[in-house]
Parts: structure tokens; C-alpha cells; sequence
């Protein structure tokens, strides 16, 4: 088929654009945190990737600045990992995880184990950050419960932050649009103050200000301090403006008697 040329139903119909790697109805794809209508009228379709560019559909190179939604970070079509896909799906696509196991996943888990820090242990296994954070207050949840200190339900979160899209992160999260429709969500939920703060505007590196806004946890405790289970912070969050934790931040947080995950 010419490029630029669709046959439609034995009609003969040139696009207007070269779109002939862009599908003809757009309609079914509901697409996330995107505005449908905009998007479909004039799509921006992306077809291919290699190294720090995609490739769009008319044939442009886009320098891809976010990793995709940082998540290609050691860049698009690297040939070992494009390999390491291969030779594994050609061995063996999917084990399951209920009751059995394939080597590959307890040796991806003894690598990151040694390579995080103290006292980290265990490695837990989700499909996305969203379930990751679910699964994080959740185990914080349980881990209070198994310890005798069930009573420590609340969990804090910070205005401005981002932990995905499923109930407990919207809860946690401090995105106001992303959960104005949804009700009353999880409820004993708390949130610190963000650190978007005017006096930090063209900071290098770590800003100055904004430390203090941790010691809000003391505001939140009093009365509370037996009820928090965890608190829950992006190190530096990334959906409403990249925004870096202020120095000293962490040794503020760390004179917190609650949990802190970092997500
Ligand atoms: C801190 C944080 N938590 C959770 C998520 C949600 O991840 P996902 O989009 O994979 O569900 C993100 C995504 O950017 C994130 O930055």
C-alpha cells in the first residue's frame, strides 16, 4: 500500500497528512489523563524509539526529555535489552507466582536486595507504581497489626503528591482533581504542606527553604501520634512540577516517631 493512501471499502482515500501508520478509528482507546476529544482531532502518534528519540508517524525525530513516563531510562531499543526480552520470552513467557517460582524472579530480587540500603530485605513484585503504593500501605497497615499496634491506622501523605491512581494512592496523594470525583475515599488520611515555595524559584540542586514544613508532622500529631501507621512522601515528586525535597528535609522526617515510605 502507497504511503499517504488508505483503501476504504474499495474507495480510493488520500489522507490529507501521511498518516499511514496512525489507525483509522481512534474512538475505543480511552486514553489516561489526556483530553480525548483534542487528542483524536489531531493525534500525535509515536511509532518507533531508538536511543534518545522517538519517531513519530510523519516520520519526525522527538528528543524523549521523560524517559517516557520515566520508565526508558537507560534509553529506547538498547540492543541488550532488547535481547534479554527475546531470549526470555522464547524460554519461558510467564510463570506464576501463587505456590510457584522461575530462578529469574528470586535473582532479580537477591540484586536489588543488595543494592538498596540497610534494612531493606525483601523484595515484593508489582505490575506498576500505582500497585506499588497500594501494596506499600498496605504492608504498613498489616506490619503495625502483626506488631500489636493496630490502633495505628492513619497514614499521612503531602499536598502536591503524586503516588498514582487507585484509591489508596489518590487518598494519599495530594492532587485534588485526581480525586474530587470519587468520595470518601480511605479514610484517616492526613497531608503535609508541599515545598513549592516561591523563595525557592531557580534553585541549583537541593532548595533552601522548606525543612520546616516537616515539623507540620508535630502539628498533625498531637492526639494522633499513636494512630499514625505510615507516612508516605515522593523523595522528589514529579507530576505537579519537578520539584527537588529541600535540604535537611529527611533529618526533620527522620525525628518522626511514624513509618516513612518513600515512594
Ligand atoms: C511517586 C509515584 N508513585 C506512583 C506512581 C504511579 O505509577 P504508575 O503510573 O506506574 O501506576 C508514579 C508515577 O509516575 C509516581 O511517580
Amino acid at each position: 500500500m502507497a504511503r499517504g493512501v488508505t483503501y476504504l471499502e474499495g474507495e480510493i482515500f488520500i489522507m490529507a497528512l501521511d498518516r499511514s501508520n496512525t489507525p483509522n478509528d481512534l474512538s475505543a482507546f480511552w486514553m489516561p489523563f489526556t483530553a480525548n476529544r483534542q487528542f483524536k482531532k489531531s493525534p500525535r502518534m509515536l511509532v518507533s524509539a531508538d536511543g534518545m528519540f522517538y519517531k513519530t508517524a510523519d516520520g519526525r525525530d522527538i528528543l524523549d526529555g521523560t524517559a517516557g513516563l520515566w520508565c526508558c531510562n537507560a534509553g529506547h531499543n538498547r540492543p541488550k535489552i532488547v535481547e534479554a526480552i527475546r531470549k526470555q520470552a522464547g524460554e519461558l513467557d510467564y510463570a506464576p507466582a501463587f505456590q510457584m517460582g522461575h530462578p529469574v524472579a528470586f535473582e532479580l530480587a537477591s540484586r536489588l536486595r543488595d543494592m538498596a540500603p540497610d534494612p531493606f530485605e525483601h523484595v515484593f513484585f508489582t505490575n506498576s507504581g500505582s500497585e506499588s503504593v497500594e501494596t506499600a500501605l498496605k504492608i504498613a497497615l498489616a506490619y503495625q497489626r502483626a506488631i500489636g499496634q493496630g490502633s495505628r491506622t492513619r497514614l499521612i501523605g503531602r499536598e502536591r503528591g503524586y503516588h498514582g491512581v487507585n484509591f489508596g494512592g489518590i487518598s494519599v496523594g495530594g492532587i485534588v482533581n485526581n480525586r474530587k470525583f470519587f468520595g470518601s475515599l480511605l479514610t484517616g488520611v492526613d497531608h503535609l504542606p508541599h515545598t513549592h515555595l516561591a523563595d525557592n524559584a531557580y534553585s541549583k540542586g537541593q532548595p533552601e527553604h522548606g525543612a520546616h514544613l516537616a515539623d507540620d508532622l508535630e502539628r498533625i500529631l498531637p492526639g494522633h501520634a499513636e494512630t499514625i501507621a505510615a507516612v508516605i512522601v515522593e523523595p522528589m515528586a514529579g507530576s505537579t512540577g519537578v520539584l527537588l525535597p529541600p535540604k535537611a528535609i529527611w533529618s526533620v522526617c527522620a525525628k518522626s516517631p511514624a513509618n516513612m515510605e518513600f515512594c
